[in-house]
């Protein structure tokens, strides 16, 4: 089993909206999943009973129980566990960064979104864990200024992944609706962005801790 946990030590970014819909993707691409919602929030317990189906299970998780449940995951058969997390520098925070194989680290293309990534990125640095920065809710025209800022600040931090994500209303109307990005609607703009995220986050877990640099910004750029 591998898991990835969504952190950053800011609230709002898009952590649930890209759980909720990576989780999706992967079930679609034949992964057994599980989802643990370390957020006091609980929004994707909120999501998952919209939902109403167990094809991606959602379980409340406090941290002091993250590594047991971990293990019986594990054994019980599920290949990929999602961790979401809360906003705030809460201790459940640190137990899922420490417990992922990779930490995906969303962040606006903003001044302030990006100072934010700067204390997440040490505590994953002091922690010694595998993470990747992504750039989400962009605006559609990607090749802004702004953009370009936000790509070239992470690239110095650490890297990458593909593909950029864009703020798009289907985000919004999957999560609303207990859905994925791909199931709200398969041939939108914002289902493709999530099957490739899919697709590099399976790449990136695939190589390990090796490929911390993440992919080389360039190459986003243009597929994005
Ligand atoms: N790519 C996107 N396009 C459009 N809207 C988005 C996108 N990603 C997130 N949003 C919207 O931004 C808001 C915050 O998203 P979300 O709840 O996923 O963030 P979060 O990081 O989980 O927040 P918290 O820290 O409070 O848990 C929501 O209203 C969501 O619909
Ligand atoms: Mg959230």
């Amino acid at each position: 089993m591998r898991t990835i946990a969504f952190v950053t030590q800011k609230g709002g970014v898009g952590k649930s909206t890209l759980a909720s819909s990576v989780a999706v993707a992967a079930f679609e691409a034949g992964e057994r999943v599980f989802v643990l919602d370390l957020d006091p929030q609980q929004s994707l317990v909120k999501w998952s009973k919209t939902r109403g189906e167990k094809d991606v299970p959602v379980v409340e998780m406090k941290a002091g129980k993250l590594a047991k449940a971990l293990a019986q995951l594990a054994k019980d058969g599920v290949t990929l566990c999602i961790i979401d997390t809360s906003g705030a520098d809460l201790p459940a925070t640190v137990a899922a960064m420490e417990a992922a194989d990779l930490n995906i680290v969303p962040t606006r293309p903003n001044a302030f979104d990006l100072w934010a990534t700067e204390a997440t990125r040490k505590t994953l640095r002091d922690l010694g864990k595998d993470y990747a920065f992504l750039l989400t809710q962009c605006p559609p025209a990607q090749q802004s200024a702004r953009v370009a800022e936000g790509v070239t600040a992470l690239e110095a931090m650490g890297g990458l992944i593909s593909p950029l994500i864009s703020a798009r209303v289907d985000y919004q109307e999957a999560a609303r609706h207990g859905l994925g990005a791909t199931e709200y609607n398969p041939s939108g703009y914002a289902a493709e962005e999530i099957r490739k995220l899919w697709s590099s986050v399976k790449r990136r877990l695939a190589k390990g801790k090796a490929g911390q640099g993440g992919t080389p910004v360039k190459k986003i750029a243009k597929a994005a």
